[in-house]
Parts: C-alpha cells; sequence; structure tokens
C-alpha cells in the first residue's frame, strides 16, 4: 500500500519535473520518448509556437541569428546541440529551461505544443550528430 503512494507521488514528481538538462545530454531526458507523430499537423502548429516564442531568437531556420538575441548566444539548433540533441534532451530544455536567456516554458505552452514545437524544429534539417 505504502509502496503505492510513494509510487504514485514518484510517477507525479516525475510528470511534473522533466529530468534537468545537462551539457552533454542527460541519459534521463534522452528516455523521454516523444509522442506525437511529425504529422503535417502537428509540425503547423510547432510553427505557429515558434513564430509566436522562439523565432526572436533563434531566427527563421533555427540557426540562432534571432533579431531578439540579447544576452547569451541562442543556440544553433541545426547544429550538433549542447545539452544534447535527442528530443527528450530538447523536451527537457523547453521545459526546465537552462538561464534566463533560455527560460522554461512550461507554463506558457502545453505539454502537446512542446512536442509540435520539437517535431518543426527537427524539421529544419538532419545533420551530423544529431540523433534522435
Ligand atoms: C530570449 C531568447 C530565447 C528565446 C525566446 C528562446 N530561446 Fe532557446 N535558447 C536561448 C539561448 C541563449 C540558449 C542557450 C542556453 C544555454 O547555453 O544555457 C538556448 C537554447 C535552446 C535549446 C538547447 C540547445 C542546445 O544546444 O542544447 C533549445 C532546444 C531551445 N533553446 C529551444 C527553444 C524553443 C523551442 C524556444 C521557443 C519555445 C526557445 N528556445 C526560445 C535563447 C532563447
Amino acid at each position: 500500500m505504502l509502496s503505492h503512494v510513494v509510487l504514485a507521488i514518484g510517477l507525479l514528481l516525475a510528470l511534473q519535473a522533466p529530468a534537468a538538462p545537462r551539457k552533454g545530454g542527460s541519459p534521463e531526458a534522452a528516455k523521454i520518448k516523444n509522442p506525437v507523430a511529425a504529422t503535417p499537423e502537428s509540425l503547423a502548429a510547432g510553427k505557429r509556437v515558434y513564430q509566436r516564442l522562439c523565432i526572436r531568437c533563434h531566427g527563421a531556420e533555427g540557426k540562432g541569428d534571432g533579431e531578439a538575441a540579447v544576452g547569451e548566444q541562442p543556440s544553433d539548433l541545426t547544429a550538433k546541440l549542447q545539452f544534447g540533441s535527442s528530443e527528450g534532451d530538447m523536451y527537457s530544455v523547453i521545459r526546465r529551461g537552462t538561464s534566463k536567456d533560455m527560460e522554461s516554458y512550461a507554463e506558457r505552452i502545453s505539454e502537446t505544443d512542446t512536442w509540435n514545437v520539437i517535431n518543426y524544429v527537427r524539421s529544419f534539417g538532419r545533420r551530423p550528430g544529431f540523433d534522435r
């Protein structure tokens, strides 16, 4: 009985707090699987999120050349990613944030839209070192 409660609390915490982003990628985050297929609908929804919230820093093609890039240089999302290139790593970066420039978007976009925007970003192109 107690173990069930502990399990339930653990699950709840796991759902609320995806693995923390880590330089080089987090093995825990890499286990998070993308439940949203990259359909045209998902890509279109992801594009809307990207244009509303991300383009100003990461630029139209994800190169990190958006005009509102203020402090740190926003990452080039078409290169090998410093926090790990798996979709789970990207998910943890977007949900948790990494810095005051790359904030957490957990309160601004739904889980589904987080995966939609990941699908959209991935559509910018595959490159060496970009693992699924
Ligand atoms: C105010 C500018 C800004 C905005 C807006 C912004 N980012 Fe970022 N982003 C950054 C910076 C700066 C970094 C590098 C952070 C670091 O090194 O800690 C980053 C890093 C990232 C990374 C990790 C890249 C890596 O190399 O591991 C991803 C993924 C990402 N952003 C996606 C997004 C998405 C998706 C959005 C929109 C929901 C977004 N960002 C909005 C500035 C921004």
